[in-house]
């Protein structure tokens, strides 16, 4: 085999039934899981800042759009949950279709999805905290509060958060679903609240008109806002966990990412109604429409359900990411050090307080705060290549067990690939640059430590194939 086949050498899939994490997790936790990791502050901020400035009222389709978009990732995830699975998520499944290289630059590229959207998600928490606790009469002193590059020391709550989410993760997968569905209640309560709010102060006149921007403004306000859907392909980095895999994933997967469209669309289509759309361009949109329709009460409510919202994105994202760094330690291309899984948790301890510190030292220290288009375009590149995953499979692997089917693959999936390409090309050329920056750097970590330490690799050239 010569150095460039031995590249793009895919793993055997077949071995998904042995793990040494803890199989306890049961298709209301994964769905929970991934309706934790969705719904964060897309909802309360995007909404208005979408429907200002790009869609008007016609916000709803925009929301429908992206959610049809997430949908083709979504059945692509669910079949390879089912079939390739393990907790490497769209690492393991190109590791499977597409070789190995492919997969070290979409597990490094999960690194900056789950690690970016984890420390600009726990900024955000920050924010609301500090709010929370100034109407309470509590100041923080502002060094505590902003990182070096905005005059301060350290932000203090965003790295708090971080280390203590991952206590709750190092304690065992099940508290940490127990805790992960108690906080998702809280923010599904406050949006209920909403909904209800909303429904009596309904108001026809405020969709007209209803499509100020064009379809065009459809589509624009569909790739801002496809950062609220991140998070359902978080749920099958639990693969290892779930009780029932095959059946369990696709089910936590879809049903996730059908509810939170939902909840989406209902919730755009209501403030809207509530309040005129130029109105919504703020950072705190939601609020200012229950003000705005006499609701005093509303600014600290709607920061309860933001907090809860933010909280469970940040748990979810360090449990997703130290699931996929375990996957890839086991694969030997980061170091066997990392695979060490805790004997009586059973979580993968020494992984989840290593990301936790670089996403802590991350959020704490950087000026972070406008990185969301970078965690776009990771999570669009790993989108593409799960899909592109299920295309190579079929054909490559036309008998392996498919518990489920994307159906009418490759069709589906190939719709998939390009809706990804599209809403990629639509990100400004400095997300492109900062992107290829980053996997450059992956490929030369890669070619100077993972590629000789991979397993795979390696009996490649003991059995001198
Ligand atoms: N989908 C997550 C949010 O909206 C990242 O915050």
């Amino acid at each position: 085999m010569s150095f460039f086949q031995k590249l793009f050498s895919t793993k055997p899939v077949g071995q998904r039934s042995t793990t040494n994490l803890n199989r306890c997790l049961t298709a209301m936790d994964l769905t929970m899981l991934g309706v934790g990791a969705i719904i964060g502050a897309g909802i309360f901020v995007l909404t208005g800042i979408a429907a200002a400035t790009q869609a008007g009222p016609a916000v709803i389709f925009s929301y429908l759009l992206a959610g049809i978009a997430c949908g083709f990732s979504a059945l692509a995830y669910a079949e390879l949950a089912s079939s390739v699975g393990g907790c490497g998520s769209a690492y393991g499944y190109a590791y499977a279709s597409l070789g190995e290289l492919v997969a070290w630059i979409i597990g490094w590229d999960l690194l900056l999805e789950y690690g970016m959207d984890g420390a600009t998600v726990s900024i955000g928490w920050a924010g609301y905290v500090q709010e929370a606790l100034r109407a309470l009469g509590l100041n923080l002193p502002e060094m505590f509060l902003k990182d070096p590059f905005h005059g301060g020391i350290i932000n203090l709550p965003a790295v708090l958060i971080i280390f203590l989410l991952a206590s709750v993760l190092s304690i065992g997968a099940k508290e940490s679903a127990l805790f992960n569905k108690v906080i998702v209640y809280v923010k599904l309560a406050i949006i209920a609240l909403f909904i209800g709010i909303g429904l009596f102060h309904f108001d026809p006149q405020k969709w007209n008109p209803f499509l100020p921007f064009g379809v065009q403004g459809i589509v624009n306000g569909a790739g801002l806002i496809f950062f609220a859907y991140i998070g359902f392909d978080a749920v099958s980095t639990a693969a290892e966990e779930a009780i029932n895999p095959q059946r369990d994933l696709p089910i936590g997967i879809i049903a996730s990412l059908l509810i939170c469209t939902i909840i989406y669309v209902i919730f755009a289509a209501l403030l809207t109604g509530m309040m005129h759309y130029p109105e919504l361009n703020s950072s705190s949109p939601v609020a200012n429409a229950l003000i705005h329709i006499g609701y005093r009460f509303s600014a600290e409510i709607i920061a309860i359900g933001a907090i809860a919202g933010l909280t469970t994105v940040i748990l979810v994202m360090l449990y997703g990411a130290s699931r996929v760094f375990l996957a890839m330690a086991r694969d030997g291309l980061l170091p066997r050090f990392f695979e060490k899984v805790h004997v009586q948790s059973q979580t993968p301890r020494r992984l989840i307080w290593v990301i936790a510190s670089i996403m802590a030292t991350t959020a704490g220290l950087l000026p972070i705060n406008q990185v969301a288009n970078l965690v776009n375009m990771g999570t669009l590149a790993a989108f593409a290549v799960v899909s592109s995953g299920v295309i190579v499979l079929r054909y490559t692997k036309p008998n392996l067990e498919r518990s489920f089917r994307t159906p009418y693959a490759p069709f589906i999936p190939l719709i998939g690939v390009l809706l990804c390409f599209y809403l990629m090309s639509s990100l400004p050329a400095l997300t492109w640059i900062s992107f290829g920056i980053w996997t450059l750097v992956g490929i030369v970590i890669y070619f100077s430590y993972s590629r000789f330490n991979s397993v795979l690799y390696k009996e490649a050239l003991s059995t001198g194939i």
